[in-house]
């Protein structure tokens, strides 16, 4: 186990954002190449050392989660995410997408070019914005209709702010999907809170979706799972976890606050017989959100 801190105090050295969080994505970034999810330009050698590093503990932690492995969790959320983005945009409902702490996913990339017509902005620290359109450049991968920019989501007013990050590239008179995958837990209530009421703000022009990841407290607390899953995700990000809401009905009613019209929590297996999703004995350990705005009545 020492040898992992060791590894993380590497990669948190070596990356230009002071985030905690950002390692994460090396991790992760891997695990989407390493599942054909991403091309392998995307795979950093932090994340290889990371996985390899973390491999013996998470298979440990794994007996205590009915064989749950947090690369299978991942790939749920992942493939989830996926499938919401896919229908919007299959039924017209988004035209543009942004990805917010992106990190070194591909899903811009295949999304792209799955859809053509798609434009498809992505954004993260400026460190990890700037390695990940470095990555794209070198292995030739840049495609029309698809960004990389740097922002700070927590940011409320300077260039690294929503509104200012995005001007550019996104057109408010088009619907347009949010996406946050792996980043809601690690910011306090009251940070994700009022980084709902910006989207649900930024989408009230021409109407849009929010998808993303979320981990409940309720679960967390009372199955073993997720209390393991909890505490790989804090052993990774050198810090806590926030589990903001008991319950699946209490994330939906700060949704709906925030500004948001309709929200639904799903769970992995809500979606067997849809995908085919990494399958274990134990309970699910995360929610994925779907959250519409309608566009502002006109006067
Ligand atoms: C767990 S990684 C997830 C990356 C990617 N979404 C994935 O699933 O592979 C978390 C990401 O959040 C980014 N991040 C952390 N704080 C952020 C902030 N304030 N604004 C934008 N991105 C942030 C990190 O740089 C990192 O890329």
């Amino acid at each position: 186990m020492p040898s992992v801190f060791r590894t993380l105090r590497r990669v948190r050295a070596a990356g230009d954002d002071s985030s905690r969080i950002s390692p994460t994505a090396h991790y992760t970034g891997y695990v989407w190449v390493r599942n054909t999810l991403s091309p392998p330009a995307l795979r950093t050698p932090q994340g290889a050392v990371l996985f390899t590093a973390l491999q013996p503990a998470m298979r440990v932690a794994s007996r205590f989660t009915g064989g749950l492995t947090l690369e299978q969790m991942l790939l749920q959320r992942h493939q989830i995410i996926d499938r919401v983005l896919d229908d919007a945009i299959a039924r017209g409902r988004v035209t543009q997408v942004l990805e917010i702490a992106g990190g070194m996913s591909g899903r811009g990339l295949r999304f792209t070019r799955r859809h053509r017509e798609l434009v498809y902005v992505e954004g993260d620290l400026p460190g990890m914005s700037k390695r990940k359109r470095a990555a794209l450049t070198k292995a030739g991968l840049e495609r029309p209709g698809h960004r990389v920019v740097a922002l700070d989501v927590l940011a409320e007013r300077g260039p690294l702010a929503l509104a200012e990050a995005i001007r550019e590239h996104v057109d408010p008179t088009r619907p347009l999907a949010i996406v946050t995958e792996g980043l809601v837990n690690y910011f306090p209530q009251d940070a994700v809170e009022s980084m709902w009421r910006r989207f649900a703000a930024l989408l009230a022009s021409a109407g849009g979706l929010y998808v993303s990841d979320l981990h409940t407290r309720g679960e967390s607390e009372y199955y073993a799972t997720s209390r393991a899953f909890r505490r790989a995700l804090e052993l990774f990000a050198r810090g806590s976890v926030h589990l903001h809401y008991e319950r699946e009905e209490q994330a939906r009613a700060a949704l709906l606050d925030a500004g948001f019209t309709r929200a639904h929590l799903s769970r992995p297996r809500d979606w067997r017989g849809t995908l085919e999703l990494p399958r274990t004995r134990g309970e699910d350990v995360i929610r994925i959100i779907e959250a519409w705005r309608d566009p502002e009545a006109r006067a």
